[in-house]
């Protein structure tokens, strides 16, 4: 049993709303054109740190001939993937020892999970697993655009909160998150040295607005939805008795947002995810 990353990291809804967001179907073109794969039937794909599963989601309707496994090492992530996502294989594992046999997949994916992974384990891995030929896809976040609501600004309530958080309690840090983290230029060039060829890199930008049009007032309230949901759990995994005042600070200034949507009163505060996608032939 393993909840080191949903216990200290990353809450579910945090990471499973805001990667419904950035998997949406309105941007599934972007990755489908650079994924560049054969939607064949049983093509077999592995997610690798696949979290509370929607990547793995979105796989399953991107490529509806496809069969797909997703592993992550996490408990908790894979109880959620596995009693909410169906369609999809998941299990609990480790990257760097997959439970699968040599060449027996077609494609692995990751997303935003091989900069916390020893490289020779996390490429020579996927390598081991894919068949001659078979394809690695690596998602990778990037520098992206991030500009708030002023009634989203942070509050007087979470400001104490947060300086009541002993320094020494930076997770980050402790568990080495982010350790192997590498530029846009080193991440093809790893991939490269580790055997792989054909390498191809593309950038997925993902634009959420909630007041531009193109997007329904649904997805507009998601995107909402899921900035609540990541100021909630972090606030939650700090296990602090002044929690309850932050968090009743958190969803006052959220109701507030989502007041000012349904109004029509346009705040334009913006969030642009920017994901860079190395993808290589073994
Ligand atoms: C930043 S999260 C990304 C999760 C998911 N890919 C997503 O985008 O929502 C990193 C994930 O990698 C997983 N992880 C880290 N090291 C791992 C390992 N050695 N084996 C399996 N999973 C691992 C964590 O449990 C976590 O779910």
């Amino acid at each position: 049993m393993n909840n080191f990353w949903s216990d200290n990291i990353q809450g579910i809804m945090t990471l499973y709303l805001s990667r419904k967001l950035r998997f949406h179907d309105q941007f599934s073109e972007q990755y489908k054109n650079i994924f560049a794969l054969n939607d064949r039937a049983g093509l077999k794909i592995l997610e690798i740190g696949c979290g509370p599963g929607a990547l793995a989601e979105s796989l399953h309707r991107w490529f509806p001939g496809a069969q797909i496994t997703a592993i992550d090492r996490d408990s908790r992530f894979i109880s959620f993937a596995k009693a909410n996502i169906p369609g999809v294989d998941f299990l609990e594992g480790d990257a760097t020892q997959l439970p699968f046999e040599d060449q027996s997949f077609d494609v692995t994916i990751s997303n935003t999970v091989q900069e916390h992974i020893e490289p020779t384990a996390f490429w020579g891995e996927q390598r081991r697993v894919l068949k001659p030929g078979g394809i690695c896809l690596c998602l990778s976040a990037r520098k992206g655009i991030q500009c708030t609501a002023p009634c989203l600004e942070m509050t007087a309530e979470e400001k104490d909160f947060w300086d009541s958080v002993p320094e020494s309690d930076d997770e980050f840090e402790k568990y080495g998150i982010g350790k192997y983290r590498v530029s846009e230029a080193e991440l093809p060039a790893a991939m490269e040295r580790s055997g792989f060829t054909e390498i191809t890199t593309g950038y997925a930008l993902i634009d959420l607005t909630p007041d531009a049009p193109k997007y329904s007032p649904q997805m507009a309230e998601a995107m909402i939805e899921a900035m609540r949901l990541n100021d909630l759990e972090a606030i939650q995994s700090v296990h602090s008795d002044r929690a309850r005042k932050a968090m009743d600070a958190v969803n006052a200034k959220y109701n507030e947002r989502i007041r000012l949507y349904r109004e029509g009163i346009r705040q334009w505060d913006t969030s642009v995810s920017v994901t860079m996608i190395v993808r290589g032939r073994r």
